[in-house]
């Protein structure tokens, strides 16, 4: 067993929020200041210094949002004792007396988020001890401008709840021991801090919600290059004034440990995470949502029962992943997922069936990886392992993006046996080869297409669109189209943007009429011809302000 020199010094940071004292601030009593609707005491943004006493009793919800109160004082709430919610955001809290909550038994919602409680967080957790009922508690930190202190996760604080957000604060780990028949929690936000490891959990947790976004979290291997992160042992060092105390952990057993059988949300984006050990997803048989945006995976391996057959959305956009494997003989291993982002990534292609496999899917973002789609141009067929993205016969799907993806010109099926709604194909040089030939199958379905920068250029005779009956929002900005594409029969049309072509003119007469009747915005600008004198085009406005382009 390899033990980790690992010191985590939790210091606690000294703020110095500025705080100047005004004259002639804000009388404690100022009933009229507040707004009192059905129980709920509305006095934000009202500069009081401390909690108004002449409320009526009975109030169950008060609001003190936005007020320099600075201290909530000893039996400050008493004379209100039927709250349920109490919100204090960004009241310049640095102490809460540890009275200040005493008789508060029905106190169900706390919210603090934006305070800077840290210095004295011993004693706010002593005051919490007489919030027996409460449910939810906000303790977030300052939003990212403002200096922001770690009020490390009070243990105490969990008896009996069930929300807990504690993001954008400095906690470095998350470690919950102690009563387990006490972990009530069902959502945990710890998003925007600088965790470095996963969560460790309660042996039994109900935990549905996990949001993690925007933290330093690896698994061990990479962190410390040790053979087996199974072997991982840290030590945590608190340093509290002169109080200094030592916790060994042993990481994977405790992860292992840890319940995450009811988790159905998972957020872990924006991390370091360059791999998902085995087993790590099979940990979580009902996640049903998993957003892995913003890390470092190179590869990922789908298996039996990872990712969960519950899983209903994948999100693993902007990562480094060159490899996805698909374990063979499993089929069906990702029934239930509906949209799955792969956008930004190192990808040449997918495992063989892996979309025919997803019989639910319905959105794809492919987009900024260097694909080509199936079937490949004849003399390329056949030769070698297939390395093109099939996306036939995938009758579930309804949006498809390709933007950037270096397509080739587009061969005439390659959406044959889909019913596309929305399909971007933006920004690949050369993909429809002046017709939409190759769009024919999905022109009945498709309702917004996206051909910016496609290089459909002059050479070309008329685009024709007529036979895209439901098309609704057609973008061919960027392009070089000296003529007005063809649009017969295609009546759903709303907007259409045509900015940054070659256009000298209008269409004329009946074809214009016919466009008019269901066309309600058209980009023009950045095409040469003078918009003015445009006539026919009778009340829509075609001469559109000149976009920002960057
Ligand atoms: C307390 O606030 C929650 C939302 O945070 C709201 O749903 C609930 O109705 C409020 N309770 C009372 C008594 O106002
Ligand atoms: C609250 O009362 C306790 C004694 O119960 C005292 O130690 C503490 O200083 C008081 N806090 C405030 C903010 O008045
Ligand atoms: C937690 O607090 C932050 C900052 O106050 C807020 O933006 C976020 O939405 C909260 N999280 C949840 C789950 O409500
Ligand atoms: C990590 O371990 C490998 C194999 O044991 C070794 O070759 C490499 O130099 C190590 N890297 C670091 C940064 O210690
Ligand atoms: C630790 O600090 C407390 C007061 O904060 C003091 O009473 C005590 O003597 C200190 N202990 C040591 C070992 O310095
Ligand atoms: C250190 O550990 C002792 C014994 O487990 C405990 O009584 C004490 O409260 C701990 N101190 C801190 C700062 O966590
Ligand atoms: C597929 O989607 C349908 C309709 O949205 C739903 O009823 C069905 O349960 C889903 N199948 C799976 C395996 O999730
Ligand atoms: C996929 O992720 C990218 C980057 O995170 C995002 O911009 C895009 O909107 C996502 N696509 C879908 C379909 O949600
Ligand atoms: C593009 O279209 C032209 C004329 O229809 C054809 O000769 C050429 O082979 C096509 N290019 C590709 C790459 O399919």
């Amino acid at each position: 067993m390899e033990l980790l020199p690992l010191w985590l010094c939790l210091g606690f940071h000294f703020l110095t929020v500025e705080w100047r004292t005004r004259s002639g601030v804000a009388t404690a009593a100022c009933q009229r200041c507040c707004k009192l609707v059905d129980g709920v005491a509305d006095c934000r943004e009202q500069n009081l210094a401390s909690v108004p006493s002449n409320l009526p009793p009975h109030s169950q919800t008060l609001i003190l949002d936005a007020n320099p109160l600075k201290t909530l004082r000893n039996h400050s709430l008493q004379l209100y004792p039927l709250l349920e919610n109490l919100s204090l955001h960004s009241c310049h809290l640095e102490r809460i007396g540890r009275d200040a909550f005493l008789g508060q038994a029905r106190l169900r919602s706390l919210a603090l988020p934006d305070n800077s409680l840290s210095e004295s967080y011993k004693e706010t957790a002593a005051a919490f001890h007489s919030l027996r009922a409460l449910r939810r508690l906000d303790l977030s930190g300052k939003l990212p401008d403002g200096r922001h202190g770690g009020p490390h996760a009070p243990e105490p604080l969990f008896t009996g709840l069930q929300s807990l957000n504690v993001s954008y604060n400095n906690l470095e780990w998350f470690l919950a021991s102690g009563d387990e028949a006490a972990f009530e929690l069902e959502m945990l936000d710890l998003s925007h801090n600088q965790l470095l490891f996963f969560p460790l959990l309660p042996q039994s947790s109900k935990l549905h919600t996990l949001l993690l976004r925007d933290n330093n979290m690896g698994f061990y291997r990479d962190l410390y290059n040790t053979s087996s992160p199974k072997e991982m042992v840290a030590q945590f060092l608190l340093v509290d004034g002169n109080i200094t105390n030592i916790t060994t952990v042993n990481l994977w057993e405790e992860f292992d440990f840890s319940d995450l059988a009811d988790l159905r949300f998972l957020d872990l984006s924006q991390n370091q995470f360059q791999y998902l050990p085995d087993g790590f997803l099979r940990k979580m048989p009902s996640l049903s949502h998993l957003n892995l945006n913003q890390n470092c995976l190179m590869t990922l391996h789908i298996r039996e029962h990872e990712p969960p057959g519950a899983l209903m959305e994948l999100d693993l956009s902007q990562n480094q992943l060159s490899e996805l494997h698909l374990a063979p003989g499993i089929p069906g291993c990702l029934r239930s997922l509906r949209s799955f982002n792969l956008s930004s990534n190192q990808l040449l292609s997918v495992p063989t069936g892996l979309f025919a496999d997803a019989s639910n899917i319905t959105t794809v973002d492919m987009s900024h990886n260097q694909i080509s789609l199936c079937p490949q141009p004849a003399g390329l067929d056949g030769v070698g392992p297939p390395s093109c993205v099939d996306f036939r016969n995938v009758a579930s799907l309804r949006s498809l993006s390709l933007e950037g993806c270096g397509l080739g010109a587009l061969q005439d099926c390659s959406f044959q046996g889909t019913a596309l709604t929305h399909l971007d194909l933006s920004g690949n040089w050369g993909v429809l080869n002046g017709s939409t030939t190759p769009l024919q199958n999905i022109a009945p379905t498709l309702q917004v297409l996206s051909l910016r920068d496609v290089g459909l250029s002059a050479s070309f005779t008329e685009l024709d669109f007529s036979g895209f009956r439901n098309l609704r929002d057609l973008d061919l900005s960027g392009n070089s189209l000296t003529s007005f594409p063809r649009f017969r029969g295609s009546l759903a049309l709303q907007t259409l943007d045509l900015r940054r072509n070659s256009l000298t003119a209008l269409p004329q007469g009946a074809m214009s009429v016919q466009l008019t009747t269901s066309l309600r915005t058209i980009y023009l600008s950045q095409n040469p011809y003078d918009c003015c004198r445009v006539e026919g085009w009778g009340p829509y406005s075609v001469c559109t302000p000149s976009p920002t382009w960057p």
